[in-house]
C-alpha cells in the first residue's frame, strides 16, 4: 500500500520505517527542512534500536521523505497523522498542529483515502479531523478517519511495532475497516514473521497479533486509560514501597507477591523515583482533562500523579539523611535519561532531582550511557560530565543511581569501592540485591528495602534518623 506519515519524531520516524519493512511503500513527511536534509543523508535523529537499521534498509527505496504534504497526500491511500500533541497551560493537548495538518490534507484528498491518527489524542479528535477537512472542501464520500493508537515504548519502539500485544483500530466504516485490516495485513496474517530478515521476535512476543476493531472514541480511549493505568500500577508499587520502608519489609518481596497473581501480573512493578517520560506524566494530565470535559471528575488520576512526585521528594530526604548537608558535596549520578536505553530526558526524575541538587549546592558528576548531549542542553553549570560510570564515582561522597541502565547494574563493585571517597550508594531504581551491596563495603540505599549498612562506614556517615513516610 502506499502509506504518508506525517512527522518524523519519534512515533512517525518508528511507523514510517516498520511499514516500510512490511512491505508498504512509506513517504514520511516534515515541515522542518533541516531534518528532512538529515534524514535524507543517513542520519538518525533518535536513539531507537533497530532505527537505524531498518532506515538504511529502506531509505530511498520504499521510504522517500518529503516536505510536501499535499502531493504525498494524493499519491497515497493512508495518511497517518504523526505529530506532537504538547500539553498546554492546563494540562491538555494542544491540538493545533493535528488540525493544521488536517487542513493541508483537505487539499491532497482526489480520491477515496482513510486519514488515521495515530498521535495520543482526546476523544473527539477524530470527528474534529474529520469536520476540519470537510469544511475544507473535501467530498464526505471520499475519505474516512480512522484512530490508530500506538503503544510503543521508547528504546524497544521497533519490536513494540512488529510485535504488538494487539492492534487497536477505530473505525466507523467497513471500507475504512477494510483499509486498515489491509495495512496491517503482513503482521495479523503471519506473513512477516516468517521473513528471513525479519527484525527479531523478542522472547515474550505472541504472533500473529490480534487485530481490534473499536469505534473511534473507544479506541481514543483505550490509548489514555491504559496509559493511565500503566502510570496507576507505578503509583501503586511506589506507595507499597513508602510503607515497606515505614515498617521495614522489603517491596521487592511484597511485588513479587503480587504480581504472580495473573489478575495482576508482574509488569509495571518496580518502584523507583518515578515514571517520567514524553507519555505518561502528559497523557495522565490529557486525560483527566477529558475526564473533567465530559463530566467526571477523575480523582484517582491526581492521586497516581501526586504519588510519583512525592516519589522523587522522599529520595530527595532520603539523600539528605544519609549525607546530612548538602552544600559542597560531590554526588556521582548515574543516569540522566527518564529510564533506561534511550537518550530521552523529557519530564526526567532523574534530571529533576538532578537540578534540585544543584540548587541544594551539591556538585554533580554525572554519567548517562545516552543522554548526555541533551541533557548538557538544560544543565548549564554546576554539573560534570564523565566518560563513565566509574569516573562519575570518583571522589564522590555518595553514588546515585537514578536511571535503570542495564549497564549500571552490571558495575565492577570492587572497583567501584576503590575510586568513592565513602562507600555509600543510594539507588534509585533497586538495581542491586542489598546483600551483595553490603559484602563489597557499600552502605546501599534503596527504594521500599530496608538500608544495607556497610559495618566498615565511619559513624558519621550512618542516617541520623529513620526516614518518616
Ligand atoms: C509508555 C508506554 O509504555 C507506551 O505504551 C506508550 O505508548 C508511551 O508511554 P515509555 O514512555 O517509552 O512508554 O516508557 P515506559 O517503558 O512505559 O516507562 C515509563 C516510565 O515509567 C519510565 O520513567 C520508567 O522508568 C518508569 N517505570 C516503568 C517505573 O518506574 N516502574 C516500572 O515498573 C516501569
Amino acid at each position: 500500500m502506499r502509506i504518508a506519515v506525517v512527522g518524523s519524531g519519534y512515533v512517525g520516524l518508528v511507523t514510517g520505517a516498520c511499514f516500510a519493512d512490511m512491505g508498504h511503500e512509506v513517504v514520511l513527511v516534515d515541515n522542518d527542512e533541516k531534518k528532512l536534509a538529515e534524514l535524507r543523508n543517513g542520519e538518525v535523529p533518535i536513539h531507537e534500536r533497530f532505527l537505524p537499521e531498518l532506515l538504511a534498509r529502506h531509505r530511498g527505496q520504499h521510504i522517500k521523505f518529503s516536505g510536501d504534504l499535499q502531493a504525498a497526500t494524493r499519491e497515497s491511500e493512508v495518511v497517518i497523522i504523526a505529530v506532537g500533541t504538547p500539553p498546554t497551560e492546563s494540562g491538555d493537548a494542544d491540538l493545533s498542529y493535528v488540525e493544521s495538518v488536517a487542513r493541508e490534507i483537505s487539499g491532497g484528498v482526489d480520491e477515496y483515502k482513510v486519514v488515521v491518527e495515530k498521535s495520543t489524542v482526546p476523544v473527539y479528535t477524530s470527528q474534529w479531523i474529520r469536520t476540519i477537512i470537510m469544511r475544507n472542501g473535501t467530498d464526505p464520500a471520499l475519505f474516512d478517519v480512522a484512530s490508530n493508537p500506538e503503544f510503543l515504548r521508547e528504546g524497544t519502539a521497533v519490536t513494540d511495532f512488529l510485535y504488538p500485544d494487539r492492534i487497536v483500530v477505530g473505525v466507523e466504516s467497513d471500507r475504512a475497516a477494510e483499509v486498515m485490516r489491509q495495512l496491517y495485513g503482513p503482521l495479523t496474517s503471519g506473513w512477516y514473521y516468517g521473513r528471513g530478515d525479519a527484525i527479531p521476535r523478542p522472547d515474550a512476543a505472541k504472533v500473529p497479533p490480534r487485530l481490534i476493531i473499536t469505534s473511534t472514541k473507544s479506541a481514543e480511549l483505550i490509548k489514555h486509560a491504559s496509559n493511565a493505568f500503566l502510570a496507576m500500577k507505578i503509583s501503586f508499587i511506589n506507595a507499597v514501597a513508602s510503607i515497606c520502608e515505614s515498617v521495614g519489609a522489603n517491596v521487592e518481596q511484597v511485588s513479587d507477591g503480587i504480581g504472580t497473581d495473573s489478575r495482576i501480573g508482574p509488569q509495571f512493578m518496580n518502584p523507583g523515583i518515578g515514571y517520567g517520560g514524553s507519555c505518561f506524566p502528559k497523557d495522565l494530565l490529557a486525560f483527566r482533562a477529558v475526564a473533567k470535559e465530559s463530566g467526571y471528575d477523575f480523582r484517582l488520576l491526581e492521586e497516581v500523579i501526586r504519588i510519583n512526585e512525592e516519589q522523587r521528594h522522599r529520595f530527595l530526604r532520603k539523600v539528605r539523611s544519609v549525607l546530612w548537608t548538602f552544600r559542597g558535596k560531590r554526588l556521582g549520578v548515574l543516569g540522566l535519561a527518564f529510564k533506561g536505553g534511550t537518550d530521552d530526558i523529557r519530564e526526567s526524575p532523574a534530571l529533576l532531582l538532578v537540578q534540585e541538587l544543584l540548587r541544594e549546592g551539591c556538585h554533580i558528576c554525572a554519567y548517562d550511557p545516552a543522554a548526555m548531549e541533551r541533557a548538557k542542553e538544560v544543565l548549564k553549570s554546576g554539573v560534570e560530565f564523565a566518560g563513565d560510570a566509574y569516573e562519575a564515582a570518583t571522589g564522590a561522597d555518595a553514588v546515585l543511581i537514578l536511571t535503570e541502565w542495564e549497564e549500571f547494574a552490571a558495575l565492577d563493585l570492587e572497583r567501584l569501592r576503590t575510586l568513592v571517597k565513602y562507600p555509600i550508594v543510594l539507588d534509585g531504581r533497586n538495581l542491586y540485591d542489598p546483600a551483595v551491596m553490603v559484602k563489597h563495603g557499600f552502605s546501599y540505599y534503596s527504594v521500599g528495602r530496608p538500608a544495607a549498612l556497610s559495618e566498615e562506614l565511619p559513624a558519621r556517615a550512618q542516617p541520623q534518623k529513620r526516614e518518616r513516610a
